[in-house]
């Protein structure tokens, strides 16, 4: 697998597997509508590597543009990161999500099928588990979704099975992403939020930098060990590499494949608060209050079968993600901008 198709290449996840994909000598095209993320990235990722990928700033959902993209590059497989991705905006605004989402894609399938590309590596979820029935999760585990992004991810992942069905000649990968955080180690690249972040440690880093005031702590009444939430966070540079070794996957003629991408361990919100004051020496003020609707109390992976079959695992430990977090934060207090 060497010419790769990146859709969403410009944003948080997309930029650092990018970044990896170079390191790897691998010929990048990314295709972005940069409707949630910057050209800057795009730079950063040059100055990162020393490699300038190929850039085209389409939208999925324009056709005839995306069309052009395939007729002018060659590519062995498409990692299709590009979607719209908060929870709260989903149910807001549903369609928008389902025509951006699970139309994106059907164009972007369309045009693989025509140009005989037939290598994906999706961007699940592990929001596709609804909530689940115990932990850790397991990919073969029911799926179901709560809201309208999670239910994209859901319908996408249906979809592609369809069409593994109709043709086995395809090979697909499945990655459900549990909760990725931190930044590149360099400072350049990292998660840059439009508005005040949903998500708990861009929300941290904005007030570690003065720009919240506090935290609000979504909850202390669930059955864990402090009474908040637990999730299973994962640094974006472990997730990104994640994506190298199940494209190389890909070239074994696997099918269809689910994998959780997690570390195994799940952290509460308590934890999280602490390992970063502890490792950036700052403080974060925060309260407790109500919980968030929808939230479940605990989510983390099983990731056994990343590290069987894609010999993958997790490896930078929680105190990494904090520091790179705040890294990325004191180079960049305004994001790319
Ligand atoms: P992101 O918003 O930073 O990146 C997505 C990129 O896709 C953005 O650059 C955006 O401009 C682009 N995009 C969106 N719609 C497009 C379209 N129609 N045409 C072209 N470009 C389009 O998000 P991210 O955090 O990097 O997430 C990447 C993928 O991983 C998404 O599919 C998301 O749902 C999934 N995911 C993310 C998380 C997370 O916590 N970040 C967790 C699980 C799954
Ligand atoms: C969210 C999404 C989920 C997505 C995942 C990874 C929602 C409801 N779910 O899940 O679909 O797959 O991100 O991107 O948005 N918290 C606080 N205060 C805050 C923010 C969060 O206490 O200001 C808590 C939450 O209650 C939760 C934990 O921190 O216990 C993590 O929250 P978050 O980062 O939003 O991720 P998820 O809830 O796992």
């Amino acid at each position: 697998m060497k010419n790769i198709l990146v859709t969403g290449g410009a944003g948080y996840i997309g930029s650092h597997t990018v970044v990896e994909m170079l390191n790897m000598n691998m010929n990048v095209v990314i295709v972005d509508n940069l409707r949630n993320s910057k050209e800057e990235a795009l730079r950063r990722i040059e100055k990162i590597t020393g490699i300038k990928p190929t850039f085209y700033k389409v939208d999925l959902l324009d056709r005839s543009a995306l069309a052009s993209v395939f007729r002018a590059e060659k590519f062995d497989a498409v990692v299709h990161f590009a979607g719209l991705k908060a929870v709260g905006e989903s149910t807001q605004i549903p369609l928008s999500y389902y025509q951006n989402n699970v139309t994106g894609t059907l164009n972007l399938c369309e045009l693989m099928i025509k140009h005989s590309v037939r290598n994906l590596v999706f961007s699940s979820s592990a929001t596709v588990y609804g909530d689940p029935h115990k932990t850790p999760i397991k990919e073969s585990f029911p799926r179901s979704a709560t809201n309208p992004y999670g239910r994209t991810k859901l319908m996408i992942e249906e979809i592609l099975q369809d069409l593994y069905d109709s043709d086995n000649a395809w090979n697909i990968s499945l990655l459900r992403y549990f909760n990725p955080i931190g930044a590149h180690p360099s400072g350049m690249i990292g998660e840059d939020p439009n508005d005040i972040p949903n998500n708990l440690v861009p929300f941290i880093s904005q007030v570690a930098i003065g720009k919240l005031n506090k935290l609000a702590v979504f909850g202390a009444d669930y059955p864990t060990h402090d009474g908040t939430g637990v999730r299973d966070y994962i640094h974006v540079v472990d997730l990104a590499k994640g994506h190298i070794k199940a494209l190389q996957k890909l070239s074994e003629n696997p099918g269809i494949q689910a994998f959780n991408l997690g570390t195994g361990r799940g952290y509460s919100v308590l934890d999280i608060v602490s390992t970063f004051e502890r490792v950036n020496k700052v403080k974060i003020p925060y309260e407790t209050a109500g919980r968030r609707p929808g939230d479940i109390a605990v989510c983390y992976a099983d990731a056994s079968k990343a590290e069987k079959e894609l010999g993958w695992r997790a490896e930078l430990p929680l105190e990494d993600m904090c520091a790179d977090t705040w890294r990325w934060q004191l180079q960049n207090p305004n994001g790319y901008e």
